[in-house]
């Protein structure tokens, strides 16, 4: 039987979720993605339009198939949890069975359960302005949409997720070393993600035989990195300082979580790996 996978974070073709499930799908995986609800729209009819179908095109010449598309915002737990202005605000009440605990019940009416499960998204409202400068909402907004959002999907997804399964999030060195610019308590965010991902891969683990790592990704062009400010600097420093001399593409990153999804690295957990050209090794630039 093929794999089933649930990508959160898909709204475009640009970003490392697009990425990771064209190599899922190149893997024989069955896609289903969850999109930020005030995006769905947009991508809905991208997709439907053929927007995007030259980059679903797979190595094999046949188009990517997303199965069925969730809307999502990760940073809600359930119906209880909306606020009155977003439950009303007309972005969201086109839609409905967004928050987290609905999408998981979801999934499961649709297709029983899946075997992969993937974050690939993060926000933080103050990214722009340095920590000293972050107001606490701007610091618990970004752990809320970038580190929580990935404990809260696991825990509704684990029930339906088959033993020997896998999940896999999106981190940046950012979280250990100091990246000015990066901000808004994003590194923080990135910082718990990373901490969790050890945990979680204990408790998972033990509790389900599911694996839990995370890939800590070097500078890419999406639409989420471009709202940063900083991203070109980041690539042409990379460029410059890496050992290997290259821009990293998207579909690099798609490879190594079709990897740490598979069988191949069925001893992988609780693992940050990295996938930046070899960045994270550097002292000095030279
Ligand atoms: P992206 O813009 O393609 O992906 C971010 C996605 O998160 C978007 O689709 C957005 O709609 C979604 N999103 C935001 N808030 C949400 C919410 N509350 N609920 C559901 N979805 C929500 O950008 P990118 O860069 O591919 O980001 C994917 C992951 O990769 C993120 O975790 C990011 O931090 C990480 N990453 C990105 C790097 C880069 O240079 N682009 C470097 C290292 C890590």
């Amino acid at each position: 039987r093929g794999k089933r996978a649930f990508i959160a974070g898909v709204a475009d073709d640009n970003g490392y979720g697009w990425a990771i499930a064209k190599s899922l799908a190149a893997a024989g995986a069955e896609i289903l993605v969850g999109t930020w609800v005030p995006a769905l729209n947009i991508f809905e009819t991208s997709l439907r339009r053929g927007k995007f179908d030259e980059s679903r095109m797979l190595p094999d010449g046949s188009l990517m198939e997303i199965t069925k598309v969730y809307p999502l915002d990760a940073v809600y737990d359930c119906p209880e949890d909306v606020p009155k202005d977003v439950k009303t605000n007309k972005r969201y009440s086109g839609s409905s069975k967004w928050t987290v605990k609905e999408v998981a019940e979801s999934v499961q009416q649709d297709f029983g359960t899946i075997d992969i499960l993937v974050h690939s998204l993060a926000n933080g409202p103050e990214v722009s302005k340095p920590l000293l400068e972050t107001s606490r909402y701007g610091y618990l907004a970004a752990i809320s949409a970038s580190s929580y959002s990935f404990v809260s999907l696991l825990k509704h997804f684990l029930p339906i997720m088959n033993p020997g399964g896998a999940t896999i999030s999106l981190t940046y060195i950012a979280s250990e070393k100091i990246i000015p610019g990066y901000g808004g308590g994003m590194s923080s965010a990135k910082s718990a993600l990373e901490s969790d991902t050890r945990v979680l891969a204990f408790e998972a683990g033990r509790k389900h035989n599911i694996r839990v790592n995370t890939i800590s990704a070097g500078p890419l062009r999406s639409r989420a990195a471009k709202a940063i400010g900083f991203i070109d600097m980041m690539i042409d420093y990379s460029l410059e300082n890496a050992p290997l001399q290259k821009e990293l593409t998207a579909e690099e990153v798609g490879n190594a979580a079709a990897f740490l999804a598979s069988p191949l690295a069925s001893a992988i957990t609780g693992a940050v790996v990295y996938v930046d050209n070899g960045l994270n090794a550097m002292g000095v630039g030279v």
